[in-house]
């Protein structure tokens, strides 16, 4: 079988002296957090999957349901070359924008860029299985460092789905939106994923399962850390925590201290201390509105095309042109 290729941008050094960077910057801040790009190892990628399969996590459905019925403009519109994909995971709803450039004739190349090895060799074998004549390359790297050297021949379409741009904070979206732009030329294309400002029962839900899978994807970071970095955090002394902040319109994840202890992190030299009842923050997931979307889209240098949602009005796809 042919394998694909894949650029490694992040080797496993780079990213292990950056994970260690993180957590001690993280773990010795108040209030401790922790960076979600850590999460995805083959365990939380292969968890973050489950969590795509739940009953309460409508973003992954919503979200394909938009792709479905668009597919086929999004090709005529775009007519893309290659398709880049950052934060590519499973690839399994861009699947319906392959089929459908395939169709439409234009498309060459598929280019997944992922932090996690483990998921983007998967996807991309299993792409290029299934796609043969595509040339597939997939690129190991972090969207939020350098998307230099994307490789991909014009014109493209770069597709970021799944909502991760929720995952960003609002400079680092902002920061994220040029970077994407510098890349490329005007009237290329971004293809965005937004989840939207709902009802917060539905929301908390979406992030509190009820089988625990969330929670076991956010103390996977913990088993990260203790292999990573030689910690010896017990993973059941700590909490789940999903809450709604309606102030900023965003989940906000973490794992609380169910008693004092003391954690010790020997690759870093150092020991943390914990208090009854602390959080360790772990990501937030911001909840967007069609104004907000335009409005950072313009900022970054993009004017926002066209604006899809499900039926149901819970999640939004846009298509977006560079300028
Ligand atoms: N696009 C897929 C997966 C979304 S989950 C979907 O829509 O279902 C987020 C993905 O982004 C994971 O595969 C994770 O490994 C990747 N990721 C997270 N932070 C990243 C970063 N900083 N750089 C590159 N990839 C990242
Ligand atoms: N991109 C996903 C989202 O914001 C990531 C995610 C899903 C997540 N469930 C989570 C992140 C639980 C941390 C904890 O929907």
């Amino acid at each position: 079988m042919t394998e694909p290729a894949l650029d490694v941008h992040l080797t496993p050094e780079y990213a292990a002296q950056a994970l260690r960077a993180d957590v001690r910057a993280g773990l010795t801040a108040y209030p401790k957090w922790l960076s979600l790009k850590w999460f995805y190892d083959t365990v939380g990628s292969a968890l973050f999957e489950d969590i795509t399969r739940l009953p309460e996590y409508y973003p992954t459905r919503a979200e394909r349901e938009v792709l479905a019925e668009r597919a086929q403009e999004i090709a005529r519109t775009t007519g893309a070359y290659a398709l880049v994909e950052l934060g590519s995971g499973s690839s399994q709803k861009t699947r319906l924008l392959l089929s459908a450039l395939s169709q439409h004739g234009s498309l060459r190349e598929f280019v997944p860029q992922d932090v996690s090895v483990s998921a983007l060799t998967e996807s991309a074998r299993a792409i290029l299985a299934d796609y043969p004549g595509l040339i597939v390359r997939g690129v190991v790297g972090d969207f939020t460092q350098h998307l230099r050297l994307l490789p991909g021949e014009s014109p493209r379409v770069v597709a970021f789905l799944g909502g991760t741009i929720g995952n960003l904070l609002p400079d680092e979206r902002g920061k994220f939106f040029r970077m994407v732009r510098d890349v490329l030329q005007p009237g290329e294309w971004l293809l965005l994923g937004t989840d939207l400002v709902k009802d917060p029962e539905t929301l908390v839900r979406a992030y509190d399962d009820s089988q625990g899978v969330n929670a076991e994807f956010n103390r996977n970071a913990l088993s990260v850390i203790n292999r990573e970095v030689g910690g010896d955090f017990d993973l059941e002394a700590f909490e789940y925590v999903a809450l709604w902040n309606a102030e900023q319109e965003q989940i906000e994840l973490g794992l609380r201290a169910k008693r004092d202890m003391r954690v010790t992190l020997t690759e870093l030299g150092r020991t943390v201390e914990f208090r009854e009842g602390e959080e360790l923050r772990t990501a937030v997931s911001a909840k967007f509105r069609e104004d907000v979307v335009r409005k950072e889209l313009e900022d970054g240098g993009f004017e926002l095309h066209r604006w899809w949602t499900d039926s149901e009005e819970r999640f939004a796809v846009s298509l977006a042109r560079a300028i």
